[in-house]
């Protein structure tokens, strides 16, 4: 077999075998085929597209390009939730204990990432002396005794997506259905769950700003998760403005306590509840959504859900009396309002600028090497809907640096468009693909 006879087979349009398939995936993950090999088949797969059982091939291939996690040491159905990522996406600190708390074991693999606040990891690790890197071993009994571990995301598993990711993201190959769906389902199938709740965002501040395309990658990964032999469901959500109200690592570990305390915000509160009756369902807890949804309202009433989030925090190094008292978590040295110019209607609050302020108050990545700081962030007073007075406060900045303080109060009010019209509160849940 040649790359060359594949992409030509691919430009011309044509389907390419599962044989075909796993030897390109085998041989670029191998070094044997050429980054401008790849990048040429990246872009015939970019304009010609793949069937269903192209993009299953692809994405199997991918997950078996290294190590395929065995949870078989963990008793009862283990169940995986994923985000495509937005802003203030803090829902797997809120989400995995409620759901762990309700008796669905819960191993998960988190990464970092670059992006406006850091990933789950980083935002974990604002309990001091929690880690991540602990080995399988410890990962597979704390799941088993705690209900809930989260793991790193290691090098073995998928490389051959982490290799193609990079490649497309430099050869505009990035936003093709079939490749986004094969790359994120690749990694899921390789940590092992037996079912998977995924979580699509659109809008402003999502990779899928259209809804139509968001509902478009949901029904291709839930299709490739169900051929793969997982259970798997998807929700379309929300990312039109951020989730919750605060941004920033250590200010949003905050708000995911507040939320297993019951005090959380409205929309963060319902898209827990809803992929957390999901991932009851799925683990065979709960019949139905509302009988899940009860389950994790209980959990939050009696505390349980709180409980689960410290022990697993301390089983993983972590001070877990931070949960208790988060006033000790990081906190910046200045918090400055930022203050409405005019009375009227929040009409849009771009969220990706949101997220940039995060970023430019330290909270966040431009590079891999960036070093986070955990204390910044934004804590947002007034959404899309609200009703605002001149003079009133739209949202406090966390930092402690007054030039990027100036620079992100100036974005933030850039990002919230003020007017006349009553704006209607979108739901945070959209759709729901089965
Ligand atoms: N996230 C991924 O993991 N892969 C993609 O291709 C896009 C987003």
């Amino acid at each position: 077999m040649r790359m060359y006879d594949l992409i030509k087979k691919k430009r011309d349009g044509g389907k390419l075998s599962k044989e075909e398939i796993h030897f390109m995936i085998d041989g670029y993950t191998k070094g044997e085929i050429p980054d401008y090999q790849m990048s040429a088949m990246m872009m015939a797969i970019y304009f010609k597209g793949m069937d269903e059982e192209e993009t299953l091939q692809l994405t199997m291939a991918m997950a078996k390009s290294g190590d395929m996690l065995d949870l078989s040491g963990i008793s009862g159905i283990k169940v995986d939730k994923h985000s495509t990522g937005g802003v203030g996406d803090k829902t797997s600190l809120a989400l995995t204990p409620m759901v762990a708390a309700c008796g669905v074991k819960i191993a998960k693999m988190s990464g970092r990432g670059l992006g406006h606040t850091g990933g789950t990891i980083d935002k974990l690790e604002s309990f001091a002396g929690f880690s991540t890197g602990i080995s399988t071993e410890e990962f597979i009994r704390n799941v088993n005794e705690i209900g809930i571990a989260i793991m790193g995301q290691t090098s073995e598993l998928a490389p051959a997506d982490k290799l193609l990711y990079a490649l497309r993201d430099v050869t505009a190959t990035v936003d093709n259905m079939s490749l986004i769906a094969s790359s994120i389902m690749s990694k899921k199938l390789a940590a092992g769950a037996d079912a998977i709740v995924l979580d699509v965002k659109t809008g402003s501040g999502a990779f899928m700003k259209e809804k139509e395309d968001a509902f478009s990658l949901a029904q291709e990964m839930v299709k490739l998760g169900k051929n793969a032999g997982r259970n798997t469901i998807a929700v379309v959500s929300d990312m039109d403005q951020p989730l919750g109200n605060t941004i920033g690592n250590a200010l949003e570990v905050k708000e995911a306590i507040e939320t297993l305390k019951g005090n959380g915000p409205k929309d963060f509160t319902q898209l827990c509840l809803t992929l957390g009756s999901l991932m009851l369902m799925a683990g065979g807890k709960a019949q139905t959504n509302e009988e899940g949804e009860a389950m994790l309202n209980q959990v939050i009433a009696d505390g349980s859900a709180l409980d689960k989030l410290a022990r697993f925090i301390k089983a993983q190094g972590g001070d877990a009396g931070m949960v208790y008292q988060p006033e000790l978590l990081p906190k910046a040295d200045k918090i400055c309002p930022v203050l409405s110019p005019k009375d009227g209607y929040v009409e849009k609050l771009v969220c990706d600028e949101v997220g940039i302020c995060s970023l430019i108050l330290g909270g966040g990545r431009e590079t891999k090497e960036s070093v986070i700081d955990l204390s910044v962030g934004i804590v947002l007073e007034k959404k899309k809907g609200d009703y605002v007075k001149k003079g009133e406060t739209l949202a406090y900045l966390h930092g402690n640096d007054g030039a990027k303080l100036d620079a992100a109060r100036e974005r933030l009010l850039g990002a919230y468009q003020i007017g006349e019209e009553e704006t209607e509160k979108e739901p945070v849940i959209i759709g729901i693909v089965k």
